[in-house]
Parts: structure tokens; sequence; C-alpha cells
């Protein structure tokens, strides 16, 4: 009897003590569980607009060798719970099939967009007129730089492009 007592009071003790852990640790997940999303939203949507990523532009084979042809490139950022994608038109020009130069498709003086003028071979912006030539330089006009190339990979027969942005109206290309 003193025996089964005391298997009664080890096998009880044994529940408890297997009840409290339980409890603790399910605590500790749920915990954990919750957690992670006010982590989310402490890391700050500047560093998450950051880790962009490389989208695909099109298949190399695709793309017409020697002058400035639009490609549309995606860009995605994450604000608090909310992924956002954007379409951008850029503007490639394939020199060989290992060799293509993207550029951002915001004129560098004051972001408007400007277009490819087949008969004088130049990019001509509407806004205030500034010029470049196919290979981004300043022609003329109130631009301070050079059109901003963007940074591309090629793998397999895909090109890809980075979206990124710069800053307007100073003479250097600063990513914002
Ligand atoms: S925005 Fe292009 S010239 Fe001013």
């Amino acid at each position: 009897m003193k025996e089964e007592g005391g298997l009664k009071g080890s096998s009880q003790f044994s529940r408890r003590g297997f009840l409290k852990i339980f409890s603790v640790s399910l605590a500790s997940i749920s915990g954990l569980l919750l957690g992670i999303p006010a982590l989310d939203a402490i890391i700050s949507p500047a560093l998450k607009s950051r880790l962009t990523s490389f989208s695909k532009a099109g298949k190399i084979g695709n793309i017409p060798e020697g002058s400035p042809v639009r490609l549309t490139v995606a860009s995605s950022a994450k604000d608090a719970y909310l992924n956002d994608t954007e379409m951008h038109n850029v503007w490639a020009i394939k020199k060989s099939n290992s060799d293509i130069e993207v550029f951002s498709p915001i004129c560098p003086h004051l972001g408007c967009s400007y277009n490819w003028d087949p008969q004088k071979s130049q990019f001509e912006c509407p806004c205030h007129g500034s010029v470049f030539a196919e290979n981004g330089k300043v022609i003329s006009g109130p631009a301070p730089r050079s059109l901003d190339t963007l940074p591309t990979k090629i793998e397999g027969d895909e090109l890809y492009v980075e979206w990124e942005k710069f800053q307007l109206g100073i003479n250097k290309k600063v990513k914002i």
C-alpha cells in the first residue's frame, strides 16, 4: 500500500511536472511566434528597401543589337506587412550578347521620363530639353550628369536588372 501510495505520488508529481514544463514551453513558443511580427516591424523599411533584388528583363536573344530598346523590370519593396511590386520601363543597349548597358528611365535633372529619338540617335528629355548621347553622356541641357546606369547580370540567356533610384539634380550618381 505504501509503495502504491508512493508510486501514485510520484506519478502525480511527474504528471504535474510534465504539465508545468509543457505549459512553460507552450508559453515560450507562443511568445516567440508573437515576437516575429514585432521584430519584423522593428526592422526599418529603409533597410528593407535596400534588400531589393534583380528581376528578369528579357531573353538576351530577343533584345535587338545596336540601338536602345525599352525593357520592363520589376522592383519590390516591403513596407511593414505590405509587399509592393512596381514595373518600370528601362532603356537597354545591347552591344553584344555579353555586353548590355541599361539606363534608368529617370532623367537625372529633375526626374522626367526621356525618350530615344532614332532619327537623331539621341535621348531627349521633354521637360527642360536635356539631350543625351547613346552612351548616356550629356550632349546639352540642364542635366548635371550622364544617364544613370542600373546593375545588370546575365544568367544563361536571361538578362537581369536591379531597379535603383538616384538623387536628382546633382552631378554625382548617389543611390537613394
Ligand atoms: S527633367 Fe529632364 S531636363 Fe529636366
